[in-house]
């Protein structure tokens, strides 16, 4: 095993593990002195590229973006989301999953559930893929957005998925938008750490989409906290610039380039 992914295993009951996404460079450059964890999630389609989902991803695509953030990563765990419709059976999760790694020098990938697919990845944990699962609010495969684990049925079948994931071998699990009861007795019944995102305090670490925690993607359902407002930032800077180019302020004699050095 990835001494990494060992890292994050030892981390349960004892230290929190901070995980945030990046689909970039210049971002995964600062989390990696913060993160245990950077995920390049499908979330990229709905944050960078406006989709109205996580579903129009491709392979390729996550791949792109997967190389861009590895240039800014030295310490931090690498996951890379596998996108809708890339693991689908054995074989193809397998040549995908490959591939994803391959390109990208990733330590892991993450896969939704989906019916009985912990079966997929026990398949890609024995071709020794580390893998990461994700319960709960899946984009991939719900529609609509419902908390889950309001009742004990609920929350007892949510603990049986979480155990066939762990039982498959997946080093860790997302719990997306569970109840505060079903996150913390599905994190007292595995092993291995449950990562949450909108899911209480009582999973083993969290994780949030950057751009939402930063303010910038107009995206603030009631479990993200905004660390920051980049959007009001940004638009004082943009404003700040087409004042100056218009009264001629910027570019000013500093900035010309006339037989200078280029910094
Ligand atoms: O795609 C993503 O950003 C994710 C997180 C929400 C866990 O899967």
């Amino acid at each position: 095993m990835n001494s990494k992914i060992r890292k994050i295993i030892l981390k349960k009951n004892k230290s929190k593990i901070v995980s945030l996404t990046a689909y970039s460079k210049s971002i995964a450059k600062v989390l990696d002195n913060y993160c245990d964890i950077i995920l390049v999630g499908d979330s990229v389609a709905n944050v960078l590229y406006g989709h109205k989902n996580t579903h129009a991803i491709s392979l390729e695509n996550i791949i792109q973006h997967s190389l861009s953030v590895k240039k800014g990563m030295k310490k931090s765990l690498m996951v890379v989301d596998m996108p809708k419709g890339s693991y689908e059976n054995k074989k193809q999760a397998l040549k995908n999953a490959r591939l994803i790694i391959k390109k990208t020098r990733t330590d892991a990938v993450k896969l939704e559930n989906y019916k009985n697919n912990f079966k997929i990845i026990q398949y890609l944990v024995k071709k020794k893929i580390p893998v990461m699962g994700h319960i709960g609010y899946t984009p991939q495969f719900k529609k609509k957005f419902r908390l889950e684990g309001k009742n004990m049925k609920e929350i007892n079948s949510l603990i049986r998925t979480a155990q066939s994931i762990e039982n498959s071998g997946a080093f860790s699990i997302i719990l997306e938008c569970l109840t505060s009861q079903a996150a913390k007795l599905i994190t007292k019944n595995l092993k291995i750490p449950t990562i949450g995102i909108g899911s209480s305090s009582y999973c083993d670490g969290q994780i949030l989409v950057t751009d939402d925690m930063l303010g910038l993607s107009g995206f603030y359902p009631k479990f993200v906290k905004k660390y920051s407002n980049l959007n009001r930032v940004i638009e004082k800077a943009v404003k700040k610039y087409t004042r100056e180019v218009k009264l001629t302020k910027f570019p000013s004699k500093k900035h010309f380039l006339n037989g200078s050095k280029f910094r």
